[in-house]
């Protein structure tokens, strides 16, 4: 292990502060490098970027746009595997003035969906870079019209089929695919999230599909993709909006293999997919929706987990997320008069591979339709359910509850989802001002079974005890909760959107739409002990911009973090762009940078 002040998870640091710089600030002591960016070569034929002549075909060879999640795969001790989601683009940001607009939707067609890039030690201790991807057997561009296998339960029903797929087992690309998570068996699963808004209609919407079209935001209004392949209209091709919302797996170290699309683990607007392996060797699959008042959901596998290092395992173990059972969380407070926001929960069951646990629906209609299936047995509506995560070492479930402007109209609070009012303000140096719906969201915490058999391991159990620990927000606002620990002492934090764990079991908390007029940033809190809620700022992303990824690296020696969309602003537009970052030229890039201590 590092010496501690190398060590991310142990470092001593002090917090950045809030600011709206086009920069990534890092904490004092700390560095970080660009590793790859919107445009740099991916696959071995990939041309150099040219962002005034752009093609399809180069785009579709070259990084994606808007790098979400960052997944490695380590390969030996200095090459490494990066799996990065690209889940959408920002045209207003990427082509020259006067680009044509058809040659723009197949250029964004071409910078969605995934990467996988070989990368290797850089020279100083906990820097990585790019490595040479002419000498890379298993760099790869997955895009919106590359061919993805079909898995499960669902695989090949009615609902699935097209004229282009008669069978419903093969669908043509993965896009909106926002955080993911990586497999104990070394896949990477990547969450296809807000995929509803993709489809257009050129006359009206198929009437027998009305109500979970509803249920989806589906309303026949896309991005004109329909243009380039009518798919895409959904007056033509009515089942093409039920091939996406799916967890798709990829196998970065087989690079022939197909992606998988896991009809098994429902169909929503997944934000990411984090497994782990439960005491009697089965798996849980960890999962949420993120839209307001949506649902968190888990998958217990049918199968056990087989531990052994042969081809013949590994491929078991690629199976597992083909069959068990889906559940959805019921959330229930114990009240308020003990001054914490805590209580108990149950999950429900909706479906498993050959039995359906909603009346009226069945196996394939439940997870096609899963929201709708879900709303029939009474789970808890949350604040948006972002990433959900298991943290390896105290063995409890994290979900980032990123905010709901509609809390306390559109949907009622109660204990885990308690406020109608939050502290927000529009610009640095201003004063906070109260508004309505919960603005900063919250860190929620799960504790798998109940009475004697808690925690780790027990992530098969239907029972499961809960706790807000922080509720985000400035901590001079007197709503905010950082676990008890001392408000002076933490960072502001706001819109917790993704969650990653390093070795001594902080959580590390990346961030998507400041509401307290700083740029977004990336978090460490620890989880356990004295510093439990201490939140602290590490670094911050330039100016418009997301902070996606995260990842600590095995070592303990780097974070991982993608920089998404930066420049995306209300006023972003390519005459005048508000970011430039990183400053390469004048079009801003997304990149996954690492970090490391100097
Ligand atoms: Fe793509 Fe829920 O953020
Ligand atoms: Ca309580
Ligand atoms: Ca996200
Ligand atoms: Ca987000």
């Amino acid at each position: 292990h590092p010496r501690p002040e190398r060590n991310v998870g142990r470092a001593s640091f002090t917090s950045v502060a809030p600011n709206r710089k086009d920069d990534v600030v890092s904490a004092e002591g700390f560095t970080h490098d660009v590793i790859i960016r919107w445009g740099d070569p991916v696959t071995k034929r990939a041309p150099r970027f040219d962002v005034h002549h752009q093609t399809p075909e180069a785009q579709a060879q070259q990084f994606g746009y808007n790098n979400d999640y960052v997944g490695i795969i380590p390969l030996d001790g200095r090459r490494a595997l990066l799996s990065v989601n690209h889940e959408y683009t920002d045209p207003e940001l990427m082509f020259p003035t006067g680009t044509d607009e058809l040659l723009k939707k197949k250029i964004e067609m071409a910078a969605h969906g995934l990467a996988v890039v070989a990368i290797e030690r850089g020279r100083a201790k906990g820097s990585w870079k790019a490595s040479d991807p002419r000498r890379s057997r298993y760099n790869r561009r997955i895009t919106a019209s590359t061919p993805l296998r079909v898995d499960g339960p669902a695989a090949g029903h009615e609902l699935l089929r097209t004229k282009a797929d008669p069978k419903g087992t093969t669908i043509l690309g993965t896009f909106a695919n926002c955080s993911g998570g990586t497999t104990p068996w070394g896949t990477t699963l990547h969450g296809e999230e807000n995929f509803h808004g993709y489809f257009d209609a050129s006359g009206a919407l198929d009437p027998k599909q009305a109500d979970a079209y509803k249920r989806y935001g589906i309303t026949g209004q896309g991005k004109g993709w329909k243009d380039v392949d009518e798919r895409f209209d959904l007056t033509k091709t009515p089942n093409e909006a039920n091939r996406f919302g799916w967890i798709v797996e990829l196998d970065p170290l087989d690079p022939s293999a197909p992606p998988v699309k896991h009809t098994m683990l429902g169909r929503v607007k997944h934000e990411g997919c984090n497994v782990t392996i439960a005491r009697d060797g089965r798996v849980v699959a960890y999962t949420g929706d993120d839209e307001k008042g949506e649902y968190i959901y888990k998958f217990v596998s049918r199968d056990r987990y087989q531990r052994s290092a042969s081809p013949a395992a590994r491929r078991h173990n690629k199976t597992l997320l083909s069959a068990g059972t889906l559940y959805v969380a019921k959330f229930t407070g114990d009240g308020d008069a003990d001054g914490v926001h805590d209580g108990t929960g149950t999950w429900i069951p909706l479906a498993s591979e050959k039995k359906s646990y909603v009346p009226g629906m069945s196996v394939a209609e439940v997870l096609v339709h899963t929201r709708v299936a879900a709303d029939k047995v009474g789970p808890t509506r949350m604040d948006r359910p972002e990433d959900i995560e298991p943290n390896p070492v105290n063995g409890k479930i994290y979900c980032a509850l990123t905010n709901n402007s509609d809390r306390g109209k559109k949907f009622t609070t109660d204990e885990a989802n308690p406020l109608a009012s939050s502290m927000t303000r529009k610009k640095l140096g201003e004063p906070l001002t109260a508004t309505s719906g919960n603005r900063n969201g919250y860190i929620l915490e799960v504790t798998e079974g109940r009475g004697g058999s808690c925690g780790k391991g027990y992530e098969t159990s239907t029972d499961f005890t809960w706790d807000l620990m922080l509720i985000c927000g400035d901590p001079a606002a007197q709503e905010t909760y950082f676990a008890g620990f001392p408000k002076e002492h933490v960072s502001p934090i706001s819109c917790p959107d993704n969650v990653a764990f390093d070795a001594v079991g902080n959580l590390w908390i990346s961030t998507d739409g400041n509401q307290l007029g700083s740029n977004d940033g990336l978090f460490r809190v620890p989880t356990n002990g004295p510093e439990r809620g201490r939140v602290q700022q590490f670094l911050t992303v330039p100016y418009g911009a997301e902070t996606c990824g995260p990842l600590v690296s095995p070592d303990q020696l780097s974070v991982f973090t993608a920089v998404q969309h930066p420049g995306e602003t209300d006023d972003a537009t390519f005459e005048k762009p508000t970011s430039t970052w990183p400053h390469t030229d004048a079009f801003p890039r997304p990149s996954v940078i690492v970090s490391y201590a100097k």
